[in-house]
């Protein structure tokens, strides 16, 4: 047992799955799962707030997603499109906002509403949410190394002066801490190509509970589990 609790986490991270067997279970479709999942995501953000969390990073749509129904990629959008007409409420309210992932292939509009809802949060200091969106961790660590590489082959750096310091900072989660937790609802226990490099001393919690019934009772929850663990960073 640790002789002392640990401080509260300073990033939290979460993987909001289960919303298609929440549906299923109720007879409804998927997407009235994501539905859910969505305001559940509203409600966790304000309680971060709340119990002041300095960051949350949520993944809402991996790189591997699109194998999806179109139906279903588009129910997604959708709520994306919802959640960044909504950004307006949260950047009033001191939240700072960020997508994580490669834009490249999101719709215009989409891309558009993003560069406003970063740019217009910018300034903000209260909770830092990034949002996981078309993310992968190989491919955020892919396109890092592809960016060093094109540096020190144009004189820019040097090989020798690639090290990990450097190397965080063509990520994505670039100049902030690494996630102390990682929450993973619904039963599962994968880390699902998730924050690959960041997650290197990660307290993982996984819950049983489907994510739209998720509450603020389970993060206290998982959070308690977190302060009670022993946290070695690879020492004793
Ligand atoms: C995983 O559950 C969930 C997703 C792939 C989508 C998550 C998206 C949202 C919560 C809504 C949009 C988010 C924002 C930020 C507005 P699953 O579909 O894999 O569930 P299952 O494992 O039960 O099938």
């Amino acid at each position: 047992m640790p002789q002392q609790i640990l401080p509260m986490p300073e990033h939290i991270a979460i993987i909001m799955d289960g919303n298609g067997r929440w549906a299923k279970k109720r007879g409804l479709p998927r997407t009235m799962g994501h539905k859910k999942g969505a305001q559940v995501f509203g409600d966790i953000t304000r309680y971060c707030q709340k119990i002041g969390v300095p960051y949350l990073t949520v993944y809402a749509f991996s790189t591997e997603n699109w194998k999806r129904p179109q139906e279903e990629v588009d129910a997604i959008m959708d709520l994306m499109r919802e959640y960044l007409k909504d950004a307006r409420r949260y950047e009033q309210e001191n939240v700072r906002t960020f997508f994580i992932g490669d834009k490249s292939p999101l719709a215009d509009d989409i891309k558009d509403m993003i560069q406003r809802v970063e740019e217009g949060s910018s300034q903000n200091t209260g909770l830092t949410v990034n949002v996981a969106l078309n993310y992968g961790g190989r491919n955020e660590i892919m396109t890092a190394v592809q960016r060093i590489a094109k540096e020190v082959e144009d004189n820019k750096i040097k090989a020798n002066q690639v090290n990990e310091q450097l190397f965080e900072t063509y990520l994505y989660t670039s100049g902030q801490p690494d996630p102390d937790l990682i929450i993973r609802p619904s039963g599962e226990h994968r880390i699902s190509n998730f924050l690959l490099w960041q997650c290197a001393y990660s307290e993982f919690v996984y819950m049983d509970v489907l994510w739209p019934d998720f509450t603020p009772k389970h993060l206290d929850e998982a959070i308690l589990a977190y302060r009670n663990r022993d946290r070695r960073f690879g020492g004793i």
